[in-house]
């Protein structure tokens, strides 16, 4: 059995794929609560287990029988301590692992930021690694250890992935910095949570010890990690500022290779960060998530008009329309996907299924994230998808076209693209798409049109007055 000491971030993912894998695993966290939280969320074993006390090691290593564990990754964190937090995790929690599971194979997951190098030179393995920040002594002293008794030190870049990436998160909040580097900043050297997840499993199957960096394929100086994504996101390239030498970990500046990791057969699924953008299809939305959690309006939303509503509610009709009269650019999802499917839509669910469309759909929104005075017409179940709530909020002020079901069924009759229509009772099944999809347009509207009675001429009329005041406002 595998022992997972420290079940956070990157350790829940790393039981969870050896479980997925069929391998004996269980876990241990640091405090009872988050314990039983993962333990009712997890279909593997988790414990409550302080590392940084022998104590409370030994009793746990009690409840397996001698032998049963035959790898330990220690992949705990300190949270956001300082050195006597790093100690006790790192140096304490080492040695204590390793009294207590004396047989077992031994990772530890370290940091890239061991490496002082700070002239954007290429790092490997075999490079300097005298941290000069106290935090990078202790990951140091905890690696001797582990590497003197014949353990796999893998060194991690900074770990981003759903609900965690600094870099996108300061950017959109408007607070990040190229620091230092003649106007380059540092070089971000990163890796995504599932792709370290599987660096380490691969490790796990490695024999003999060693140093292993894990990062992705492409460190990137600020300025261009930060440069693209502010053009990916529409928002201004942040300023250059001078190095801040009280980062916790230091200012450092390299390129740290995963080439031995590579030679050693391992792949990451995200060569580069700007890939995950497009590949993990809740990377984004969660990041946005985080920001409207604290943001206002004003920083989190741009200056679109983003129409929701079911089949038939007049979306791309009355958009194109309004699109005209406030001189703003007209965008269809659903033209977005077929153009980058190369098929229509009825042959996208015929061949992949709903839930293939539904991940183009998504996609579609998130490309969308540099849009400024655009009308957007979604397609109509583009709300049944949780992820894409703050998508659709951050592109801008949301409208709901409501209609009633013999309206929308009139209007869609004799219809062939909407395969979710070729139906023995369309009425019924607009009735029931109707039910199962209202508190989703309620919740995310800002304005609801009733447009049963209204020409479309009106709607638009109605729709771009509103808008004109809306962003009026925001102005
Ligand atoms: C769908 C609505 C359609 C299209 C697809 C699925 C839906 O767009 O995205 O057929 O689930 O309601 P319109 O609302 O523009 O017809």
């Amino acid at each position: 059995m595998i022992l997972v000491a420290g079940c956070g971030y990157l350790g829940a993912r790393i039981a969870g794929l050896l479980h997925e894998a069929g391998r004996p695993v269980a876990g241990i966290t640091h405090s009872p609560e988050s314990a039983a939280r993962l333990a009712a969320a997890a279909a593997w074993r988790v414990d409550a287990c302080d590392i940084g006390d022998a104590a409370s090691v030994h009793s746990q290593a009690a409840r397996f029988a001698p032998g049963e564990i035959t790898a330990v990754i220690h992949c705990a964190s300190s949270g956001r301590g300082g050195a006597d937090a790093y100690r006790l995790v790192y140096h304490e929690g080492v040695r204590n692992l390793t009294a207590a599971f004396p047989a077992a194979k031994l990772i530890f997951t370290s940091s890239t930021s061991v490496y002082p190098q700070t002239d954007g030179s290429v790092v490997d393995e075999s490079s300097d690694a005298a941290p000069d920040k106290e935090t990078g002594r202790v990951l140091r002293e905890a690696e001797a250890t582990v590497l003197a008794r014949g353990g796999i030190v893998a060194r991690l870049a900074g770990i981003y992935g759903p609900g965690r990436w600094f870099v996108l998160r300061h950017l959109l909040e408007g607070r990040a910095s190229i620091e230092g580097g003649d106007g380059h900043g540092r070089i971000l050297n990163q890796i995504h949570r599932d792709d370290a997840a599987t660096a380490i499993v691969h490790l796990l199957d490695q024999s003999g010890g060693g140093i292993w960096n894990v990062v992705d394929d492409t460190p990137m100086t600020q300025r261009e990690c930060l440069g693209k994504l502010a053009a990916r996101f529409g928002v201004p390239v942040p300023p250059a500022v001078p190095p801040n030498p009280e980062r916790k970990r230091g200012w450092t500046n390299k390129r740290v290779s995963n080439a031995k990791l590579r030679a050693a057969g391992w792949q990451p699924h995200f060569a580069c960060c700007l890939d995950a953008l497009d590949g993990d299809p809740d990377l984004v939305a969660s990041i946005l998530a985080q920001i409207e959690a604290e943001a206002p309006d004003a920083v989190m939303r741009r200056k679109n008009v983003v129409l929701i509503g079911l089949m038939g509610s007049g979306k791309s009709t009355v958009g194109r329309m309004v699109a005209a009269k406030l001189g703003f650019r007209f965008i269809d999802t659903d033209q977005l996907i077929t153009q980058s499917a190369r098929c229509s839509i009825p042959k996208i669910f015929e061949r992949e299924g709903e839930a293939a469309f539904r991940l183009r759909e998504s996609a579609a929104l998130r490309s969308l994230m540099d849009c400024e005075h655009c009308v957007i017409a979604t397609g109509g179940g583009i709300v049944t998808q949780e992820r894409n709530h703050p998508l659709l909020r951050r592109l801008g002020f949301i409208v709901w076209l409501d209609a009633s079901i013999a309206t929308l069924h009139r209007r869609t009759a004799g219809g062939h693209d909407r395969p979710l229509l070729k139906d023995d009772d369309p009425k019924a099944k607009l009735q029931k798409l109707h039910d199962a999809r209202q508190p989703a347009y309620r919740k995310l509207a800002d304005l609801r049109i009733a447009t049963d009675e209204l020409s479309q001429d009106e709607t638009a009329y109605g729709l771009a007055e509103s808008v004109r005041v809306h962003l009026g406002g925001q102005d």
